[in-house]
């Protein structure tokens, strides 16, 4: 079927279905196979040194000759924490540890080497990569004027109308509506501390209906009949990341697929506890034994590093109960098949609804 829209045209694909950048869980062999079936693969390098960055970038390149995107953290650097906090915090977790009978030291938070956008987007542009996608925030004029320039296609992440428009203020080629439904961290900037909880079929009418560039659905679309339902609500694309949690391709441990294997409807929960950013987790131990203790939860990413700590120190046995279980509302929807597969299912799908009589 002719996929074709201003989408597909932008982003020179054939089918305007995105996989969703998942950082930790999105390998270049899963970015290259979507961009090979004809879709849009996404490698996720927030927080990531730039030459790591060079190095992914350069692997998915040796896999695929088509467009696929990178994607950035656009937040701001957190400052330098108290140590005070700090040792709270570890204290908190070192009593989580015990229970695991683990024990560590508290990591080093003075002078934290933090890579922003900022380090990165040299690299990006070295690269040529086709498209950037980007997340926390919005990365400066300039800065998108550059990518522009380069013929770079831009895409920010909206959780709210306000933020669908000032992405488009500040001039992304397109706008992805992230939905509360979305597994992962909440793309957040205006408020990120309260960030907007407006479900994917509201948030995404609204955004169409306010902004002049493409709108891409993102958050519970799992099949054919979720990109419809999208596409119905005037989306010109839609980005899938829990879709894509089971494959082969997926970096995600034996025990995470095997939680959103056996997880439900009312599985996940919105909690900061991982990194300092709200996000949507399948719901274990980690999340039940921290949810007391929210209120002194580190800024992102300084959270993460004092939690990692302890997840370095888990046994294989324990991951599923201390591990990020990122996943979307409707992740225990994900299919066991290869990233290629997944692509092709969707879109069979998505044509036996919207194009019935060609079937
Ligand atoms: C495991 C996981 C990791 C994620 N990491 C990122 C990321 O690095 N950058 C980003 O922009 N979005 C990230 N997201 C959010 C996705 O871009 C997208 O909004 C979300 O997956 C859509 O909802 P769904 O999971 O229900 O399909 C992540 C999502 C998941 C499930």
């Amino acid at each position: 079927m002719e996929w074709r829209n201003s989408l597909t045209d932008l982003l020179q694909v054939a089918y305007p279905l995105m996989q969703a950048p998942m950082l930790h869980i999105a390998t270049p062999a899963m970015v290259a196979a979507v961009s090979n079936a004809g879709a849009l693969g996404s490698l996720p390098v927030g927080g990531q040194s730039p030459e790591r960055v060079r190095t992914l970038i350069r692997e998915v390149k040796s896999h695929t000759a088509k467009p696929f995107a990178v994607n950035l953290f656009a937040h701001p650097h957190p400052g330098q924490v108290d140590p005070a906090q700090g040792a709270r915090m570890h204290r908190v977790l070192r009593l989580i540890g015990e229970g695991y009978q683990l024990e560590w030291e508290q990591p080093a938070l003075e002078n934290l080497p933090i890579f922003l956008a900022q380090d990165q987007i040299p690299v990006l542009l070295e690269e040529k990569v086709p498209v950037v996608s980007f997340t926390f925030g919005v990365l400066e004029p300039q800065v998108l004027d550059a990518f522009r320039k380069a013929g770079v296609v831009t895409m920010g992440t909206a959780t709210c109308l306000d933020e669908a428009l000032r992405l488009q203020e500040q001039g992304v080629s397109a706008v992805i509506a992230q939905g509360t439904e979305a597994g992962g961290h909440r793309g957040a900037f205006l408020n990120p501390e309260a960030p907007p909880q407006i479900g994917l079929a509201a948030l995404v009418r609204g955004i169409v209906r306010a902004v002049r560039v493409p709108v891409i659905a993102a958050g519970g679309i799992m099949d054919g009949a979720g990109l419809a339902a999208a596409f119905a609500l005037g989306a010109q694309g839609v980005q899938l990341g829990s879709a894509f949690l089971r494959c082969p391709e997926s970096a995600a441990p034996p025990a995470y697929k095997a939680a959103v294997a056996t997880s439900q409807d009312q599985s996940t929960v919105l909690t900061k506890a991982f990194t300092g950013r709200w996000g949507r987790a399948i719901r274990n131990e980690f999340t039940r034994q921290m949810a007391p203790h929210e209120a002194l939860v580190l800024p992102y990413p300084v959270q993460e590093v004092l939690t990692r700590a302890l997840r370095e120190k888990v046994g294989p046995e324990d991951v599923a109960k201390v591990f990020p279980l990122w996943a979307g509302q409707a992740a225990y929807l994900a299919r066991e098949l290869p990233a290629s597969q997944i692509v092709a299912a969707v879109l069979q799908e998505a044509e036996a609804i919207l194009w019935p009589d060609f079937q």
